[in-house]
C-alpha cells in the first residue's frame, strides 16, 4: 500500500461523503463554519469524546453524512483522537457506501491535519492479497480552505515516507509463514531498503558460520529455510551520531523442541515484529535523511524442529566468544540477538538499540498494548517515553535489576539462555542480552512482545500486523538529533 488515499484540498465539492466536524471541546470548532450547507449552531456533542450526527441528506448532486467529535476525552490525547475519529469514520463510510471521507480543519490545526492523515494511512491499511473479494479503499481528504504552510506541507510528506514503512513492516507481518521465512524476508528488506536508500547486504549460512555467529547459525539448523542476517547501512553528509539497529525476525516460533503447544504457536508469525520495526524504521531514517550514521542489523531464522535442530543441553559459542547453555529452544530470540548486538557493537555506534517480541513474561507484565524499555542510560529511555507519548504507542520503562543476573549463570556455560524461573522473565532476558553489549556504548531494549504480536486492533490500527514501534523510533531519532 505504498499509495496514499490522503489529499489535502481547499475547496470542499460534495462527492458522497462522510463529513467529520472535529471539536477541541463543547464550543471550539476545529474548522471554517461558512459555506457548510447546515446550521452548527450547537452542534458540538455535549458529551467529552462522543460523535453526532449533524446532518444526512442531499448536497448537490451527492449524499453526505456529516458528524461531529469531540476529540477531548479523559483517556487519550486529541492527536489520538483525531486519528480515532478518521479511523471511525472510514468505517462508518464503507457501511453507508460512502466513496470519500472528508475531515474539515482549519490550516492553524497543523497537528490535527498531521493526525488526520495518519488515521487515513493507518485505518486504511487492509491485508487482502489472500482474499478473492478484494477491499474497496475509501479515501479521505481534509478541507483546509488555507493552504497549508511550507513546513505543514514539508512534515506530511515526512509522515507519508514513514507511513510507507510501517505499511511495509505491516505486511510482512500479515504474510503467512509459508510466505515469509529468512530468505524471503531477506529479499524483502534488500528491495525495500535499496529502494529506500540503505546500502544492504546479506549474510548466508556459511558466511554466519565463518563469521562466529554460533547462536544465529544453531537457532537456523531445525528450518529448511537457511538462516539469514542483513546488514544495511546509511549515512547522512552530516552524521550528529552513530545509531545501530537491531531487529530480532523469528519468522516463526514454533518453540523448537522445547516446542510450544499449539494454542500459543498461535501469533507466532509475529516473532519477526522486532525485525520488521527495526528495519522500516531504519528505511524511514534514510528516506528522511536523517543527520544519522546507521547501522542496522536483522538476524532471521524460522525456529522449527528436524533431527538437525538444536537441542536442549547444547552448548553455543555466540559472535564475541561467550558461550550459552541452551535450557529451552523456546528462548531463541536472546541467541540470535546475541550475535547480532555483538556485531552491531563492533562497528563501535554511540548507540545500539534493539527490538525484540522476547518474552510471555514481558505480555503477562504490561499486557499486549505496553512495550517494555530498558536502557543503560536514563536520558535515552526518557526520550523514547517521551517521543513514543507524541506518536501514540505506548512504552514503559523498566530495570535492569543486576541482582537477577544470577539466574543466568550456568555450570557449563559462561551463562545459560532461560534465567532458569518464569518470574522476572523479561527482566532476565535483558539482562541475557547485555552480555553481548559492550560498555562504552548505550544501550536500549525493547520487549515489544505485547503489541508486536497482537492480533486485534491497536488504537487506529486494525487487525493483524502493527508495525509497532516504527512512528516511535522515526521520532526519537528526530529528537536525538535536533539538539
Ligand atoms: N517469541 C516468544 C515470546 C513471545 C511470547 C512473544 C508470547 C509474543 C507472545 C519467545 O521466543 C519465547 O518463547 N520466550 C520464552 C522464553 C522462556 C522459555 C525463557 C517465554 O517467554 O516463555
Ligand atoms: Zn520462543
Ligand atoms: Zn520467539
Amino acid at each position: 500500500m505504498e499509495q496514499s488515499i490522503f489529499t489535502l484540498v481547499d475547496t470542499y465539492t460534495p462527492d458522497h461523503d462522510l463529513l467529520v466536524l472535529p471539536f477541541l471541546d463543547e464550543q471550539t470548532p476545529c474548522f471554517e463554519t461558512n459555506g457548510l450547507p447546515f446550521a452548527l449552531a450547537d452542534a458540538a456533542p455535549t458529551k467529552k469524546g462522543a460523535a453526532r450526527t449533524v446532518y444526512a441528506g442531499a448536497l448537490e448532486d451527492s449524499f453526505v453524512l456529516a458528524q461531529a467529535v469531540r476529540l477531548d476525552d479523559d483517556t487519550l490525547p486529541a492527536m489520538e483522537n483525531m486519528k480515532m475519529a478518521v479511523v471511525n469514520a472510514i468505517a462508518i463510510a464503507k457501511k453507508e457506501k460512502l466513496q470519500r471521507v472528508a475531515v474539515f480543519l482549519t490550516a492553524e490545526h497543523e497537528d490535527l491535519i498531521l493526525a488526520a492523515q495518519e488515521g487515513a494511512e493507518l485505518g486504511g491499511y487492509a491485508f487482502d492479497k489472500y482474499l478473492q473479494e478484494k477491499a474497496s479503499p475509501i479515501s479521505v481528504c481534509v478541507v483546509s480552505t488555507a493552504p497549508p504552510s511550507a513546513p505543514l506541507a514539508e512534515a506530511l510528506k515526512d509522515a507519508r515516507e514513514t507511513l510507507a514503512c510501517v505499511s511495509m513492516a505491516r505486511d510482512v507481518l500479515n504474510e503467512p509463514p509459508n510466505a515469509v521465512n529468512p530468505p524471503t524476508l531477506a529479499e524483502v528488506f534488500e528491495d525495500f531498503g535499496a529502494k529506500s536508500g540503505l546500502a544492504v547486504e546479506t549474510w548466508k549460512e556459511d558466511r554466519l558460520e565463518a563469521e562466529g555467529c554460533g547462536g544465529i547459525v544453531s537457532v537456523g539448523k531445525g528450518s529448511s529455510a537457511k538462516p539469514r542476517l542483513v546488514l544495511g547501512e546509511y549515512s547522512s553528509p552530516t552524521p550528529k551520531l552513530h545509531l545501530a539497529l537491531v531487529g530480532k525476525g523469528v519468522t516463526f516460533d514454533t518453540g523448537g523442541y522445547s516446542l510450544k503447544p499449539s494454542e500459543f504457536q498461535v501469533g507466532m508469525k509475529y516473532d519477526m515484529g522486532g525485525a520488521a520495526m527495526i528495519f522500516a524504521a531504519a528505511c524511514a531514517i534514510a528516506r528522511l535523511k536523517l543527520p544519522v550514521k546507521l547501522t542496522v542489523l536483522t538476524p532471521l531464522v524460522e525456529n522449527n524442529v528436524s533431527s538437525n535442530a538444536y537441542k536442549v543441553s547444547d552448548i553455543l559459542t555466540t559472535r564475541n566468544g561467550k558461550t550459552v547453555e541452551v535450557l529451552n529452544t523456546d528462548a531463541e530470540g536472546r541467541l540470535i540477538l546475541a550475535d547480532a548486538l555483538a556485531l552491531a557493537c563492533e562497528h563501535e555506534p554511540d548507540i545500539v538499540i534493539d527490538a525484540a517480541t522476547l518474552t510471555g513474561a514481558c505480555v503477562v507484565g504490561l499486557g499486549d498494548d505496553i512495550a517494555a524499555v530498558y536502557s543503560t542510560d536514563q536520558d535515552l529511555s526518557a526520550s523514547m517515553l517521551s517521543a513514543s507519548e507524541a506518536t501514540g504507542e505506548a512504552f514503559w520503562p523498566m530495570p535492569l535489576f543486576k541482582p537477577y543476573a544470577e539466574k543466568l549463570k550456568s555450570t557449563v556455560a559462561d551463562v545459560n539462555n532461560t534465567g532458569k524461573t518464569r518470574y522476572g522473565g523479561s527482566i532476565t532476558a535483558a539482562l541475557f542480552l547485555q552480555n553481548w553489549v559492550t560498555d562504552n556504548v548505550k544501550w536500549m531494549h525493547l520487549d515489544i512482545a505485547g503489541p508486536g504480536g497482537k492480533e486485534e486492533a491497536l488504537g487506529p490500527i486494525g487487525k493483524g500486523g502493527k508495525g509497532f514501534g516504527v512512528r516511535s523510533l522515526v521520532e526519537l531519532v528526530k529528537r536525538l538529533t535536533s539538539e
